[in-house]
């Protein structure tokens, strides 16, 4: 670490924040980039998050990224928001301004976009596309989604009343659970924005018949690389895009902001992010 006293902080509030790959990745950037910096955890309860980041300009941090559980309540004490904040209702990302107040984003509609364009660059957005879950994290892929250039965006929860409520807010349409027929015919793309999957968490229960072959998998659950939904996604032939990639791209804008450089996603930074252990 290249650290004197003229460096700039920056870190990552959660709660608890000690299973956050962030420091990890923002310090390989740091060491390859030579940049006079740190990044750092910062253990934050929710009861805390307003008085740390009014902090913030206080103790002169550059900014912080925001993890579990704080990206809704962030949304609600920035005092600068870009409309994509604001269709998604949360943030990942804050910018101390030059005159102390916060500028907040979210980069997860961004990662989840260009880690799809960057691993499966045969995926265009002219087929429907179809997102598995109705919470926060739907939300961004949605909107990354539509931004993209996608028309129908199809939505299917376990819940179904929150896929009806979130695909009538943001211009997507609904499927039932369980349909799976009706949800993936003719689809180009398909999302697990659950949490099903994940080391600990039983498989996502779907069946892949009608999915096309040329359609991408894409999952946002990056613990296992590889979930039951990829390999299985994978045996029949489709492209799959694991999820590790998304919080290696929402990572750049932050970076970028307050190191003063745009970092490269490559496959050494998979490496180090993974520790070795991943594909
Ligand atoms: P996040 O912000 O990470 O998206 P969330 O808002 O808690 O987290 O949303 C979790 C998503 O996983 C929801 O879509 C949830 O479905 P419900 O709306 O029906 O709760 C989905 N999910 C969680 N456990 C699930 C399970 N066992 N089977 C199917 N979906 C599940």
């Amino acid at each position: 670490m290249r650290l004197t006293g003229a460096g700039r902080v920056a870190g990552v509030m959660g709660w608890p924040v000690k299973h956050s790959r962030s420091p990890q990745l923002h310090g390989f950037w740091l060491e390859k980039y030579r940049i006079d910096g740190a990044y750092v955890p910062l253990a934050v309860t929710p009861n805390d998050l307003p008085a740390a980041l009014r902090g913030l300009r206080r103790i002169g941090l550059a900014g912080v990224n925001l993890t579990v559980p704080h990206k809704e309540q962030a949304f609600t004490i920035a005092d600068h928001l870009d409309p994509l904040a604001r269709r998604i209702g949360a943030i990942n990302t804050i910018v101390v301004r030059g005159d102390g107040s916060l500028e907040g984003s979210n980069t997860d509609a961004f990662g989840f976009i260009e880690n799809v364009r960057q691993n499966a660059p045969g995926w265009s957005p002219t087929a429907p596309a179809v997102v598995i879950g109705a919470g926060g994290a739907a939300r961004a892929v949605v909107v990354a989604l539509l931004d993209a250039g996608v028309r129908e965006v199809r939505i299917v929860n376990r819940t179904e009343a929150r896929a009806e409520r979130l695909a009538e807010e943001l211009g997507a349409t609904a499927r039932f659970w369980g349909d799976w027929k009706r949800a993936l015919d003719g689809a180009g793309l398909l999302v697990n924005t659950t949490t099903q999957g994940m080391a600990g968490e039983p498989a996502l229960e779907i069946d892949l018949a009608v999915l096309p072959k040329d359609a991408v998998v894409s999952d946002i659950v990056y613990v296992p690389l590889e979930t039951p939904l990829l390999a299985m996604a994978r045996r029949r032939g489709n492209a799959v895009v694991d999820g590790l990639g998304m919080l290696l791209h929402q990572a750049r804008p932050g970076f970028r902001a307050w190191f003063g450089v745009d970092p490269q996603v490559t496959p050494e930074l998979r490496a180090h992010v993974v520790g070795g252990r991943g594909r």
